[in-house]
């Protein structure tokens, strides 16, 4: 299982070294993930170590240049990051993120041996009109079409109507729809690539999410905040 946590752009550096000096992680030795925001990645060297993986929540594509305000593998490789997550739906809607540019980012990601979570989802609107299947294939077609070599390759199931708003999808929703993404990614890759739920995983619902044929971890927003309940969700999650 892969526990996943996106701090989305939340915590100060000051913030993040309290919440890892409070962060118990005795017994905890799941593969745990921290999508950081790009200002704590400098902190990585001072944090734990043990199975975790610390990384970023985009990062360009273009090796250097006149992209103000964007920043580049290189330069977070610089800081220790071993990931980045790529085409977050809040990237998608609020950034202007496309197919296009997501292929560009996860290409030049990959290929500097970073691993990638690639996220992808449906809209309430797309999910009303019956199209759930159609944008998440178009979406893993166009912006996983540049890779190559999936080995660093991990896609994050997060249903934009789920992120949030507490009303994470239902098992059945969540065990078809990774079905899905896992065939189209077998059709692309001819190998099992990792897939993620994200969207309202909480204490409540965490133990029902792992146990989901298909689903190979979580990846947190709201509820990844606080150590103690991160903790709890992955102890809770790792449970059979
Ligand atoms: P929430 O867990 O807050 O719904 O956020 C999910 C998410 O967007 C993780 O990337």
């Amino acid at each position: 299982m892969i526990f996943a946590a996106n701090f989305k752009m939340n915590k100060t550096q000051k913030e993040i070294l309290e919440y890892f000096s409070n962060f118990n992680f005795d017994g905890v030795n799941s593969n745990i993930m921290f999508a950081l925001p790009y200002t704590s990645l400098s902190l990585i060297n001072k944090l734990p170590q043990n199975n975790i993986l610390y990384g970023s929540q985009n990062v360009h594509f273009a090796k250097k240049g006149a992209f103000t305000g964007e920043i580049s593998v290189e330069m977070i490789k610089e800081l220790g990051a071993d990931f980045s997550l790529i085409a977050h739906s809040e990237r998608r809607q609020f950034f202007g993120e496309t197919d296009e540019s997501a292929a560009l980012r996860a290409q030049a990601a990959l290929d500097s041996g970073l691993k990638v979570i690639f996220c992808v989802g449906e809209n309430h609107r797309q999910r009303r009109a019956n199209r759930t299947k159609f944008v998440l294939k178009r979406q893993l077609i166009k912006g996983l079409k540049n890779i190559n070599n999936s080995q660093n390759l991990i896609v994050a199931y997060e249903p934009v109507w789920a992120i949030g708003t507490g009303k994470s999808a239902t098992a059945t929703e969540i065990q078809s729809t990774h079905a899905f993404i896992k065939g189209v990614l077998f059709s692309m890759f001819k190998t099992d690539i990792p897939v993620l739920y994200g969207g309202s995983v909480n204490i409540k619902n965490i133990n029902d999410i792992c146990n989901i044929k298909n689903v190979d971890g979580v990846l947190v927003g709201g509820a990844s905040l606080s150590p103690d309940t991160m903790r709890e969700l992955i102890i809770s999650g790792s449970k059979k």
